[in-house]
């Protein structure tokens, strides 16, 4: 070991706090310090390498190699205008970068209000949700774009004519962030549970895991089960009082949960029926995870908001965005009202002229396009893996996957609480990392391996997954007999 090593490490232990991890675990073990990128690949502060099929947090789409062309972006930015705010002013970088947003998604989704990241993102899509309402003075959607009736003080408070719209509904075991908006609607509850009482007030409904539904349930009637308890979730909070449904086009946490046939159309009427808006949490999707720029044009999900992060940047910068379709923006077009809401470092300069560089990238190395060509074959060599035991059911699209382990695949039996702790923590986290492979064994829901690679892998990096991942369940197996 170097002396550099020894004293990242030291230092690692004596002052790094680390995010969701238990630091205790590092008193005796070393932290791993991953110190370079390439393609897919990461290498380690001992030179080792590994391959990154969680593309850093389901997020750095274009790999790690484009450092250079994106700092030279970073750098001219810099160079020009390190800094100014979207408080009041605009500058170059922020304009392009919305009108980017803007013609990249679908529909009339044609304005950004830029944060740091995707809980930001999820926490100004839920303020601009209540305080919409109230801008609006409780017209319904279809006329408000004629005539809004503004309110001029700007505060959140009861609309002109009706109660005040505040509450939001999101789905069990769904991860939206972690600032106490997004946590409140985070159907999580192992991490709400530490923080509360939370933001009142959200109701969560079934996510589309289909696994563990009876065998003898079509998709209609699945989708048919889904809506009604969408729809009864609603009256029984009062509709006049919800804002907000939010949720993930393809739900990440629990495991790549893609929706049922017919599921995004329900969802939309039922949301237009109550006059509530739905908002689309892409901050995974987003930026071509799931083979479009937009999930939300995948599924024909026409959603009056977006939240997004991650890709925007690859997570070259920290940015995130809510896009707010026309409709949404245009009560707040009124002489005197205002969106009553900002962050310093919403719309960083520096920050959105990475976001461009990387959408730049993206489009002339196709990379969208990339992730269509070889969705089949990514499924498909994933696939082998379902001849393990332990492997119940591998589910998702695009580069976006997961692997359910299962206790017995005839009856779909899942491991107990305690034997989660012994395989997830006591043994696949660590083997998998030992084999050179990151990816992330989770149980907020039912255990599963979440595989996300950067958006420029191909069968090599697909094959590689696989045999790596075949190797250490089987070690699983062994284990949980
Ligand atoms: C769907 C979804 N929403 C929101 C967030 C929160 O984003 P961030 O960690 O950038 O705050 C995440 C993070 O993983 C996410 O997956």
């Amino acid at each position: 070991m170097s002396t550099t090593t020894i004293d990242l490490q030291q230092a690692a232990k004596d002052h790094l706090w680390m995010h969701f991890t238990r630091m205790g675990g590092y008193q005796k073990a070393d932290v791993p310090i991953i110190v370079r990128g390439d393609g897919c690949y990461l290498e380690d502060v001992n030179g080792k390498r590994y391959l990154d099929a969680l593309a850093g947090l389901f997020s750095v789409n274009i790999g790690y190699s484009f450092g250079e062309e994106i700092g030279q972006a970073a750098l001219e930015q810099m160079r020009e205008l390190p800094f100014y705010t979207n408080w009041s002013y605009a500058h170059p970088k922020a304009i392009e970068l919305a009108a980017e947003v803007a013609s990249l998604a679908p529909g009339d989704l044609n304005r950004a209000f830029f944060c740091s990241g995707g809980s930001e993102a999820v926490e100004s899509a839920w303020k601009l949700a209540r305080q919409y309402y109230a801008a609006r003075g409780g017209k319904a959607i279809a006329d408000a774009g004629t005539e809004p009736q503004t309110r001029h003080d700007g505060q959140v408070a009861a609309n002109a004519s009706g109660p005040h719209r505040y509450k939001a509904i999101a789905r069990n075991i769904a991860y939206h962030g972690t600032t106490m908006g997004a946590l409140s609607i985070n159907g999580i509850p192992a991490l709400r549970e530490p923080f509360e009482p939370l933001v009142p007030e959200v109701r969560h409904v079934s996510n589309t895991n289909r696994y563990h539904r009876p065998p003898e349930e079509t998709e209609v009637e699945f989708t048919r089960f889904l809506l009604q308890e969408l729809e009864q979730t609603i009256v029984s909070m009062g509709p006049e009082t919800v804002c907000l449904v939010h949720m993930e086009p393809v739900q990440n946490a629990g495991g790549a949960f893609t929706p049922p046939a017919g599921y995004w159309q329900g969802v939309r009427e039922i949301c237009d029926r109550y006059d509530i808006l739905l908002s689309a949490d892409e901050v995974i999707t987003a930026f071509g995870r799931v083979g479009y720029w937009f999930g939300s044009e995948r599924y024909d999900i026409r959603p009056d908001l977006v939240t997004c992060a991650k890709g925007l940047s690859s997570s070259y910068a920290s940015i995130g965005a809510v896009v707010a379709t026309d409709r949404v923006m245009e009560p707040f077009l009124a002489q005197t009202s205002m969106f009553s809401h900002g962050i310093t470092f919403g719309g960083h300069p520096t920050m959105c002229a990475i976001a461009l560089k990387n959408i730049e990238i993206m489009k002339r190395e196709g990379i969208v396009e990339h992730v269509r060509a070889n969705e089949s074959a990514f499924a498909d060599t994933l696939a082998q893996l379902l001849d393990l035991p332990i492997v119940g059911d591998v589910r998702g699209t695009g580069f976006f996957y997961a692997l359910e382990l299962v206790k017995d695949r005839e009856t779909r039996e899942s491991f107990s609480e305690e034997e989660c702790e012994r395989l997830l923590r006591g043994y696949l986290s660590n083997a998998l990392f030992d084999a050179g492979i990151i990816c992330r064994a989770d149980d907020r829901g039912d255990p599963v391996i979440q595989i996300s690679p950067p958006l420029v892998a191909g069968q090599a990096e697909f094959d590689e997954i696989v045999r790596i991942l075949g190797e250490v369940l089987t070690g699983a197996v062994a284990l949980m007999r």
